[in-house]
């Protein structure tokens, strides 16, 4: 198959507002680790290719025996003390490809609709995201007073993925690094170089981040009739 991508899944963070004794992504919902559950939606879908990742240095033989199962792992590379240094360590060791997505390892119910529906976009736009309209009222807020309400109809949150063609995110993140640039998500680096477009996600599409989301967690798969009610 043509035009497939690889996908680059930085796992290397510390899931410090998590407060378990252990790196959040290795925690488990339904007998199954947080990792990988975010790994299998990768390894089922078909315009995958390779599945790459960023881990702590002290983590990555653990990662390597977790995912041992999973026939697309490629890489598995130390990563940085920030997001953005840990997906570019990624990209700098992984061979030239089409597409690459990038995957918080810490959203684990990425849905097949939004891998086709990415697919699909980046093929025709290099570079687009996936988000959700927001569902609260957004104001900017200075020294505990509302400096601005912003017009929600504008307003979307953002998630991973985010895909873009291979050249154009090495440029931003060659770029970003030139110019010491820091960006809070990966389309930040790319909307510096060009324009980066949206397709719409789903709000099951979490990420993982604090300790009341485990129960969201096992609520999304109960939903999905994974696991019974009980
Ligand atoms: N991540 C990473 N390298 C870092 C920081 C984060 O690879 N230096 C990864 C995390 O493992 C996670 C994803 O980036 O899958 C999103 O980051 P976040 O949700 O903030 O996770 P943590 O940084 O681990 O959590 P916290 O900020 O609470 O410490
Ligand atoms: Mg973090």
């Amino acid at each position: 198959m043509t035009n497939m991508y690889d996908v680059i899944i930085p796992a290397a963070g510390m899931g410090k507002r998590m407060q378990a004794d252990k790196n959040k992504i290795l925690l488990t919902i339904n007998d199954k680790s947080i990792l990988e559950h975010t790994v299998s939606a990768f390894q089922n879908d078909n315009h995958c290719r390779k599945i790459h990742l960023a881990a702590q240095r002290d983590e990555i033989d653990t990662l390597k025996s977790m995912l041992q199962a999973y026939d697309k792992i490629g890489v598995i590379t130390e990563g940085g003390s920030e997001r953005q240094y840990s997906i570019y360590n990624v990209l700098k060791a992984i061979e030239p490809c089409d597409y690459v997505f990038v995957h918080d390892a810490a959203r684990p119910f990425i849905s097949q609709a939004t891998l086709n529906n990415l697919y699909t976009a980046v093929q025709s736009n290099k570079s687009v995201i996936a988000g959700v309209k927001v569902k609260d009222t957004i104001k900017r807020v200075q020294d505990n007073k509302v400096a601005e309400t912003l017009k929600r109809d504008l307003l979307w949150q953002i998630q991973t993925p985010q895909a873009f063609d291979y050249n154009l995110l090495l440029e931003a993140y060659n770029k970003a690094d030139a110019d010491q640039f820091l960006g809070t998500d990966d389309a930040s680096l790319v909307e510096r170089i060009s324009e980066v477009h949206i397709v719409e996600s789903d709000y099951d599409n979490i990420k993982i981040t604090t300790p009341e989301d485990m129960f969201f967690a096992e609520a999304i798969l109960k939903k999905r009739g994974i696991i019974c009610l009980g």
